[in-house]
């Protein structure tokens, strides 16, 4: 008897365009690894993104700034390897852009090549505009990202809402027009007020994901490690956790260790 195999239909930047157009939701998840690719792929999310936040939740560094190309590529080959359905977005990390076009083009051609993935991010609006041209112009898939802008981190001094000042509201406003007329495929709007994440979504023709940004746009990105409550410590208002995974996964263990040290660990049955 043969194990009927599952059909997926690969989603597109062209899908994600025409679920904006149906007022269908996009979802949007991180994933580092194949085994988190599998399940969130079999999860039906539209979008697994490679985000460079696996320098904090996978690397364990306070920032996104330390982790290199090469890691990023390690963790997206994993991922596209998981990912059946689902279009793999990959993080152009801090530094692997910002210096000129070419070495961003160059970053963007490895992380396509070597991992598989299906496009990239990059975080900025006109200042990147080469970079992100000249990545257009050789057939990759850019999505873009702005409001709070980790990579920025030490520029901005503090994680806390994006602009709520007219004038940085204003030049958010004027990026996402800027990066929907060359050609990005879709923008990331990160902790901005739901009022100004609206009407951005509403100003454009390509999809806004919000992470902190209102139910007013066309999807929503989370990292899975604080949906699934494997991250206990961080704690904004836009995070709804799924689960206690912290609790139930140190249960677990702790568990297991019992089990060990009281030797019921492995029985009869678990051994040959
Ligand atoms: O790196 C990341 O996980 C991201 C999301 C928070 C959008 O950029």
């Amino acid at each position: 008897m043969s194990v009927a195999k599952k059909e997926y239909k690969r989603i597109t930047v062209k899908s994600l365009t025409e679920m904006k157009q149906a007022g269908e939701k996009i979802s949007m998840l991180t994933a580092y690894d194949y085994s988190m690719a599998k399940i969130v792929d079999d999860a039906n999310v539209d979008v697994i993104l490679v985000g460079d936040s696996a320098s904090n939740v996978i690397a364990g560094h306070e920032t996104t700034l330390p982790i290199t190309l090469d890691q990023m590529i390690y963790h997206a080959s994993s991922v596209v390897r998981g990912a059946n359905r689902a279009l793999v977005v990959v993080d152009i990390p801090f530094g692997s852009y910002q210096s000129d076009s070419k070495e961003a083009l160059r970053s963007a051609i490895r992380i396509m090549k070597e991992s598989g993935a299906h496009g990239v991010k990059m975080e900025g609006g006109v200042e990147i505009k080469e970079s992100v041209k000249r990545i257009l112009q050789a057939g990759i898939p850019v999505m873009g990202h702005l409001g709070l802008t980790p990579q920025s981190i030490y520029k901005f001094g503090t994680y806390t809402v994006r602009a709520k000042e007219d004038e940085e509201a204003k030049k958010l406003k004027e990026d996402a027009k800027f990066l929907e007329k060359i050609g990005c495929f879709a923008i990331v709007l990160e902790k901005i007020p739901a009022k100004l994440a609206q009407e951005v979504a509403a100003s454009v023709s390509i999809p806004i994901i919000g992470i902190g940004a209102g139910g007013g746009v066309d999807g929503q990105v989370l990292v899975v490690h604080d949906l699934l409550g494997m991250t206990h410590e961080f704690n904004p208002r836009f995070l709804r956790r799924y689960m206690n995974l912290y609790e139930e996964m140190g249960n677990a263990i702790s568990q297991y260790v019992d089990d060990v040290k009281r030797r019921d660990f492995p029985n009869e049955d678990e051994s040959y």
